[in-house]
């Protein structure tokens, strides 16, 4: 059968599948499995940071009657309630359960707030984001223009940046999408820079999507609510989930906090387009969320990711690999000596059972379909995760990459 006889338009995995899907084609193995190294992977470790203190995950939780049910639209009383507590707690806002809608994880409550952009909304978008942005943009006809990240503006540009008007048309709603800390530099906004970004994105005509999936990690843990005015009469959405920070990819859960009235429409299109969201796994996200529980996650978190993250990048330097990493995230944000390319690098690794992200799939301003004309600007560029690594392979996969590179380095003949 050829590909015009099926209906439904093609669509390419997200960068970081094809990744995937190319290791296995030379390792032999999904990457994950036993002996491979998922430097590649934004993960989280799922099991306790017990070195930090960190807290039992649940094993269990009861299903009863009433969560045979429906789920409601907008996601589980009880889970609305608890995201809320976590929020108001930590952080001093005011935010209600109206202001909460519930997705199947971070992704699709991002993917339906691009949906429904009114026609006259763009976005700005850094020059290197997190992969799945660009697919998502794509599907969703979303009008987008990039941001300048450099190592001149040290891949962190001014807020002001994000909501520049020259040339843009009167009428105009501008929306930043940002994920802060970022994926994949670990580039963060906290503090005054925050606040200054979150006032910008409050004026008339303005918004943003600030993504927060990694929120939980940077000292402290950062999140812009802290400092949202007037949450009901502006356009601001913070997209938060249990993928990261709570260590539970696995159960599909994230949210959107927003205005009431955007909340409602992301719960009307629920109550056609989605049906909800399982009741065991938002029973599971509200365990996490226990106020006791949390807060120990939280610093052990942090503890755990930043110790990892010093290390690392430590090693990186003295590799002589330019460090570009912020102070957030799970991710080093590194480049390679001139003379070298990241893809190359990679095929290098695959052959040991490892894999790095090559920056161009970060890159938002290459073509989303594949254009062999196109030359990225972060050829030499990459993102290395330490997200899952355990802290007893520090030494074996430092060694590893070292081995690889460093032959690479000899092979291309770089000082
Ligand atoms: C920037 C960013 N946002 C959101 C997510 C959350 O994705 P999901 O909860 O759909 O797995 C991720 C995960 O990789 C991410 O890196």
């Amino acid at each position: 059968m050829t590909d015009s006889h099926f209906f439904l338009n093609h669509v390419p995995p997200m960068g970081i599948y094809e990744t995937l899907y190319a290791f296995r084609d030379t390792f032999g193995r999904f990457m994950g499995e036993k002996d491979t190294h998922p430097w590649s992977q934004g993960f989280p470790l799922t099991t306790p940071l017990e070195k930090f203190g960190g807290p039992e995950l649940p094993g269990s939780v009861e299903v009863d009657w009433e969560d045979r049910f429906y789920p409601k639209a907008w996601g589980h009383p009880k889970l609305r309630e608890a995201i809320v507590e976590y929020y108001n707690s930590q952080y001093g806002s005011t935010i209600a359960p109206e202001n909460v809608m519930v997705f199947a994880g971070g992704r699709p409550g991002i993917f339906t707030v691009m949906a429904f952009l009114k026609s006259h909304v763009k976005v700005r978008i850094g020059n290197i984001e997190w992969p799945a942005y660009l697919d998502i943009l794509t599907q969703t006809d979303t009008e987008y223009e990039t941001v300048p990240f450099t190592k001149e503006n040290n891949f962190h540009p001014n807020n002001a940046e994000y909501f520049d008007r020259q040339g843009v048309d009167e009428g105009t709603g501008l929306m930043p999408v940002i994920s802060n800390p970022q994926n994949p530099s670990g580039q963060t906004r906290s503090g005054e820079e925050l606040r200054e970004l979150i006032e910008m994105a409050e004026q008339p005509g303005n918004g943003i999507l600030l993504d927060e999936a990694y929120e939980m990690f940077h000292s402290p843990s950062v999140s812009g609510i802290e400092f949202v005015n007037d949450l009901d009469n502006c356009n601001i959405f913070l997209s938060g989930a249990c993928t990261k920070g709570l260590q539970s990819p696995g159960i599909r859960i994230g949210w959107i906090i927003a205005a009431n009235s955007n909340i409602e429409i992301m719960a009307n299109y629920s109550s056609f387009g989605m049906g909800g969201v399982s009741h065991p796994s938002q029973h599971y996200a509200v365990k996490l969320l226990e106020p006791g529980r949390v807060k120990k996650a939280r610093q052990a978190v942090e503890a755990h990711y930043n110790w990892q993250r010093e290390r690392y990048g430590k090693a990186f330097e003295e590799m002589g690999l330019g460090v570009y990493t912020g102070n957030g995230g799970f991710y080093h944000w590194l480049e390679l000596p001139k003379g070298m390319t990241s893809h190359e690098l990679n095929k290098r690794l695959f052959k040991e059972g490892a894999a790095i992200l090559c920056a161009f799939d970060c890159d938002m301003a290459r073509p989303h379909s594949k254009d062999p004309s196109y030359k990225s600007p972060y050829e030499r560029f990459f993102r290395f995760s330490f997200g899952p690594l355990l802290p007893e392979t520090f030494d074996s996969d430092i060694q590893l990459f070292r081995e690889v590179y460093e032959e690479y380095r000899r092979d291309v003949g770089v000082e």
